[in-house]
């Protein structure tokens, strides 16, 4: 796929496009010539925001409401996406997540199913749904926001590594099963970024990152970026940390 026609015919979808990461990625898509669906669960006033924001730069947006981990929410998202845009969802990365930390003796069975359908079972149903119309379009890309927390330990959050891990497996498995037919499928693994997830998170943990500060939404939306992008045609099946060195 030449530079010159991308982005394709296509929408990209953002799943929990209203605050921190996500919110980065929409507008860095959008930035990139992507008209851009962004999700949110509960926060229609960020998600608006985010959507004027994209307008006042010159891109196109629209705030969709949906639960990701409602099994009904990938149909009615994106034909409320193709809908408005009139075109298919060709570029989708699943960011929504979600974290219920305890202590593995004491994690409940509510902590750990949230987590769960929220963080993996969703995007298996998103990434299902995005493939019928990529594989028909031939191209598409697909992006699955993990963590280094799947890659390593981090007690308390066994629920969250699990649901990681399993993305990331998720996204290996899928990329290789659809390579031939012109779409990717890829992971980034965030370490520690300053968004309302790590808000309440003591700062001096920071001191375990070898770059010695938090990243930002817009470094990881770069990564995303790129995985979107037409350069980065033959990367399948990778996952790229973002993490200061975290995981190194
Ligand atoms: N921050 C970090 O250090 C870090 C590190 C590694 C990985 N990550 C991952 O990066 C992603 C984004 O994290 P973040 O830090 O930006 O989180 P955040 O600031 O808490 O924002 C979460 C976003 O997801 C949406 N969301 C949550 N549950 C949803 C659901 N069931 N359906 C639809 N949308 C839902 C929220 O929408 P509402 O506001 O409407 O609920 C919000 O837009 C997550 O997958 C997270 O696990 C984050």
């Amino acid at each position: 796929m030449s530079e010159t026609s991308w982005p394709p015919a296509g929408c990209a979808l953002v799943t929990g496009g209203s605050r921190g990461i996500g919110a980065a990625i929409a507008r860095r898509l959008a930035a990139d010539g992507w008209p851009v669906a962004v999700n949110y669960r509960a926060g229609a006033e960020a998600a608006e925001r985010v959507v004027a924001e994209i307008e006042a730069a010159g891109g196109r947006a629209v705030a969709l409401a949906g639960d990701v981990s409602d099994p009904a929410a990938a149909d009615a998202l994106f034909e409320a996406a193709e809908t408005h845009f009139g075109v298919p969802v060709l570029a989708l990365v699943n960011n929504a997540g979600i974290s219920r930390d305890n202590l593995s003796p004491s994690l409940t069975d509510d902590e750990w199913q949230a987590v769960i359908d929220t963080n993996l079972t969703a995007a298996f149903r998103f990434t299902r749904r995005a493939l019928k119309g990529m594989m028909r379009a031939r191209t598409g890309r697909i992006v699955n926001i993990s963590s280094v927390v799947g890659l390593r330990a981090n007690p308390g959050q066994s629920n969250y590594a699990a649901a990681k891990a399993g993305l990331i497996q998720f996204t290996r498995t899928a990329a290789v099963e659809v390579a031939r037919r012109g779409v990717t499928i890829n992971a980034v693994a965030p370490g520690w970024i300053d968004t309302d997830m790590t808000a309440d998170v003591n700062r001096e943990l920071l001191d375990a990152v070898p770059a010695k500060r938090a990243g930002t939404p817009e470094e990881v939306a770069a990564c995303v970026g790129f995985l979107v992008s037409a350069q980065a045609g033959y990367v399948t099946g990778a996952v790229l940390t973002v993490d200061g060195g975290l995981s190194a």
